[in-house]
């Protein structure tokens, strides 16, 4: 039986243009950590979806001649199909336009008014409909003559209509306290202090529903308001498991949500609103947002908005998923923005998966079908310089866990492509070629270490890179029931006699 339980989820996107890198690399995060927790036997649930109502996506859809709906249907398509190209294994994909969500958010809402947290006010004030966000003056420059907001840089207008609001300020104190409680609810720690700083500066009420435009789900019993496209989307995290179904097996098994994982750019909703929506609905919040960085196109955030997307259905055609995956988790650093670019693709393909780990499957494979018929038997005595590798490799896997718990998945991936580089060492140090006729039993020794080490390093990147590593542990015979961490803890994968199939070249070198 599984008692460790992992709730992950992704941004729900919006589907005002064609998905792009940046959605990539957060969707990519989460299944990387989603994949490493199912390996690490944990029943996991992955969520990722659609983020459809609001002005934005109204205009959006208006643009392209089209009903909003009709509109939402086509692109959240195109999110589901990048999806599978970017071979997420997400469980659940949740659009906010679906009955289960209206039922949530509206739900949601009374246990607000319940609390006594909502009343209705007018609101007067900055409004970004790219960010779909309000702003204080202070976060409002003048630029060329127009009004933008310091923080994204996008457009604001001023609004003053109608509002609903949501007593924020009432929970300054208890946002503060919850922080100071739950050290790692948000990582970084330079995020959390962000968020902790902002807090403190004071927090105003929240409008949280809009009366100029239709498109969203309405307060309930309320036909002029629609409620803010924020407080709609926040609880896609909870409708996906059925809330306010609070008995439904999925509700009971996965809240609260072990990590949303988000850009630094919603950090604010995540880390203040959505606690404080939470706390006063009575309802945990989750343990833990981790906000990661952009990734930058030369100075610039890569963004719909801007236009300078890199097409990620592209890039995988051209270079393959598991070798779009790898790049995007090993060249961007824990928390910080990454500058991406084809040359530092191809440089990373060549120098990690090529020359390093590809190279040393291939040629431990192919030695051992030239010379030992693709049996190969390991005997007891061990020397020094194996028993070296083993303590080496002991050493870095045992931080594997630890640096996966703090989503630092750049480290964790220099770590094991670190055992990949040792044991092309060892293999060039050993020299199993000189003793096809002069020690067959060290040759097999040496040879059944490689390839536990190379098992070892299969199972570790397969969160990463799933299909070649997968290619790697068929032609090893591991049984799929094997491929787990439990060696981790201090097991080998290998039995002592064991039969390879042939391997075919995992990663082509780029010329
Ligand atoms: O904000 N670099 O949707 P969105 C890294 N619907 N990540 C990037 C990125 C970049 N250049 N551009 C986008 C929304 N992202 C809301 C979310 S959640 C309840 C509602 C990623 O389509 C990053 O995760 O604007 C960012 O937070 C998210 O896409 C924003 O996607
Ligand atoms: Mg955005």
């Amino acid at each position: 039986m599984k008692n460790k339980k992992f709730y992950i989820t992704t941004p729900i996107y919006y589907p005002s243009g064609q998905p792009h890198m940046g959605h990539a690399y957060s969707s990519i995060i989460a299944d990387v950590i989603a994949r490493f927790k199912r390996n690490d036997n944990y029943d996991v649930h992955f969520l990722t979806g659609t983020d459809e109502h609001g002005l934005k996506i109204q205009k959006a859809a208006s643009k392209a001649g089209l009903k909003p709906l009709e509109y939402c249907n086509k692109i959240s398509d195109i999110f589901r199909q990048l999806n599978v190209k970017l071979n997420l294994s997400n469980d659940d994909f949740i659009r906010t336009t679906e009955k289960r969500h209206f039922n949530s958010v509206q739900h949601l809402w009374k246990q607000l008014v319940d609390s006594g947290d909502i009343y209705l006010s007018k609101y007067k004030g900055w409004y970004s409909v790219s960010d779909e966000a309000y702003y204080n003056s202070d976060e409002i420059v003048e630029k060329n003559g127009k009004k933008i907001s310091t923080f994204s840089g996008s457009l604001v207008e001023w609004v003053e209509e109608e509002s609903f609001f949501f007593k924020l300020s009432a929970w300054e104190d208890k946002l503060l306290e919850f922080y100071e409680k739950n050290k790692k609810f948000i990582i970084p720690v330079s995020r959390r202090n962000e968020v902790i700083n902002f807090v403190k500066s004071g927090l105003k009420d929240l409008s949280i529903s809009r009366t100029s435009f239709t498109w969203g789900i309405k307060v309930p019993n309320n036909e002029k308001h629609v409620i803010y496209v924020w407080l709609d989307a926040l609880t896609n995290y909870l409708s996906a498991l059925n809330y306010p179904n609070l008995n439904n097996d999925l509700y009971k098994k996965f809240w609260p949500a072990s990590l949303h994982v988000i850009g630094k750019d919603i950090l604010r909703f995540h880390a203040i609103y959505w606690p404080a929506f939470l706390l006063a609905a009575n309802i945990e919040p989750p343990v833990k947002i981790f906000s990661h960085g952009w990734i930058l196109s030369g100075e610039e955030k890569m963004s719909k908005s801007k236009g300078n997307i890199l097409n990620p259905l592209e890039i995988i055609d051209i270079y393959g998923i598991d070798e779009t995956r790898y790049y995007l988790m090993k060249e961007v650093s824990h928390g910080s923005d990454g500058n991406i670019s084809l040359k530092s693709l191809e440089n990373c393909i060549n120098s990690d998966l090529a020359n390093n780990y590809g190279n040393l499957c291939q040629r431990v494979f192919s030695f051992i079908k030239n010379n030992c018929a693709n049996n190969v038997e390991a005997y007891k005595d061990k020397l020094d310089s194996d028993q070296k590798i083993i303590n080496e490799t002991k050493n870095i896997i045992g931080e594997l866990r630890n640096l996966m718990e703090e989503q630092n998945i750049n480290s964790y991936i220099k770590s094991v492509i670190n055992i990949s580089f040792l044991t092309n060492k060892y293999i060039n140090d050993e020299e199993p070629w000189k003793l096809k006729s002069s020690n067959v039993k060290r040759m097999n020794n040496i040879l059944h270490l490689a390839l536990e080490q190379i098992a070892k390093i299969s199972i570790l990147l397969n969160p990463i890179i799933p299909i070649s590593t997968s290619k790697v542990l068929d032609a090893l015979n591991v049984k799929k029931s094997n491929r787990n961490l439990s060696f981790l803890d201090g097991e080998n994968i290998l039995s002592e006699k064991i039969s390879i199939a042939p391997l075919n070249i995992l990663f082509k070198k780029i010329t």
